[in-house]
């Protein structure tokens, strides 16, 4: 029997209207617009208004995608939400997505790697289509950032901005599609990239409230070091294990954490920014959202064939990269 892959048959973002600029965090904290952009290449980001969560964001980018494929939500057999930010502690964000969809066959779950979400989900989600178990399967990456950023600490406020992307997958016999994924993790490094309370250890009390502890805490500069040797080093692993030289990489699909990573992996891989997929200034770090909406942004460029390097690193720590062949070319091709 022919090997059975997961290909992507259809991709779709949303961010939210609302811009926050780096004029407006100006306004906000002490910073300036050109720190911002020289030490993270953001100029705007995206914020979800209040009431609304994850899910809202996630429903919009999968009835722009099963209506681009032309099918029915009830169609959808599984659906994996990658996500820091989940509507509620329970029930997953997953369940809450299918129900606004009007998804009725499909069961689902959430997954939580912070900002390499997107790419556990998308391996996780590809095994059931390889397996034969499943026909279609949504896999969503989407965080409402500003729902746990402090926007007195001019450290993290900068960086985040809200938005999701998600991509249908579907069997297919040709060799494309999600062809191969190194996934890795390394949970001592919590220490640099966490939020201190709301979790089983320290659920929240007046006390966590009052010290801020409902928020991101990051201590730059380890995650930073971290981020640039490891997402550089498995971009080159998945490059090696395939075979592929920088010529044969049509687009690399990188984690938008911060500019000066996203080239030091690039330089790494040997590859130009004209095939880095950079929408960084426009959306800031959406964690789970960032590669699908790079690849929706970028959807009309592709060709059936194309290959494309996914890679990601983020809180856990949590890294990996993802070898992938698109399956059929952009709207205008
Ligand atoms: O996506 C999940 C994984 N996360 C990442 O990959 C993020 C990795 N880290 C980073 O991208 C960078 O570390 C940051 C963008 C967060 C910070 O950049 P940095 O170049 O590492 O700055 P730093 O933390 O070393 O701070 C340098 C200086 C400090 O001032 P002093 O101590 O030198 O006087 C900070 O207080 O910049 C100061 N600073 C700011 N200044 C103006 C920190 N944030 C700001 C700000 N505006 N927003």
């Amino acid at each position: 029997m022919p090997q059975m892959h997961a290909a992507i048959t259809a991709v779709e973002g949303y961010v939210p209207d609302k811009v926050l600029t780096n004029a407006d965090l100006e306004k906000m904290v002490d910073t300036t617009d050109e720190w911002i952009r020289s030490r993270t290449g953001i100029e705007t980001r995206h914020i979800l208004e209040d009431g609304k969560g994850t899910s809202d964001m996630a429903v919009k980018a999968v009835n722009g995608l099963l209506k681009k494929r032309g099918i029915e939500a009830d169609e959808i057999d599984l659906l994996i939400c990658a996500t820091v930010t989940p509507d509620m502690v329970f029930p997953a964000t997953a369940n809450v997505i299918c129900d606004k969809l009007g998804a009725r066959n499909a069961w689902g779950f959430d997954l939580g790697a912070a900002c390499s979400g997107f790419i556990y989900a998308l391996t996780v989600g590809a095994q059931f289509i390889e397996s034969g178990k499943h026909k279609k399967v949504v896999v969503v990456g989407g965080d409402k950032m500003s729902s746990i950023i402090d926007y007195t600490d001019r450290s993290t406020c900068v960086i985040f901005g809200d938005g999701a992307g998600a991509v249908l997958l579907e069997p297919t016999e040709e060799d494309e599609g999600v062809l191969d994924s190194v996934l890795h993790s390394d949970g001592s490094g919590r220490e640099f990239l966490h939020m201190k309370a709301g979790g089983s250890v320290r659920p929240a009390s007046e006390e966590t409230v009052r010290n801020r502890e409902h928020y991101v805490f990051q201590d730059g500069q380890p995650v930073f070091k971290a981020a640039v040797v490891n997402m550089a080093d498995v971009s080159a692993h998945i490059m090696e294990r395939n075979n592929l030289e920088a010529e044969d990489i049509q687009w690399l699909v990188p984690h938008q954490a911060n500019l000066r990573i996203i080239d030091a992996t690039a330089r790494r891989m040997g590859l130009t920014n004209e095939r880095v997929m950079i929408n960084i200034q426009r959306y800031g770090n959406t964690t789970s959202g960032t590669i699908p909406l790079c690849l929706a942004d970028w959807e009309p460029q592709l060709r059936k064939g194309d290959n494309i390097i996914l890679s990601a690193f983020g809180g856990g720590f949590t890294w990996g990269a993802i070898f992938l062949k698109w399956a059929y070319d952009g709207p205008s091709n």
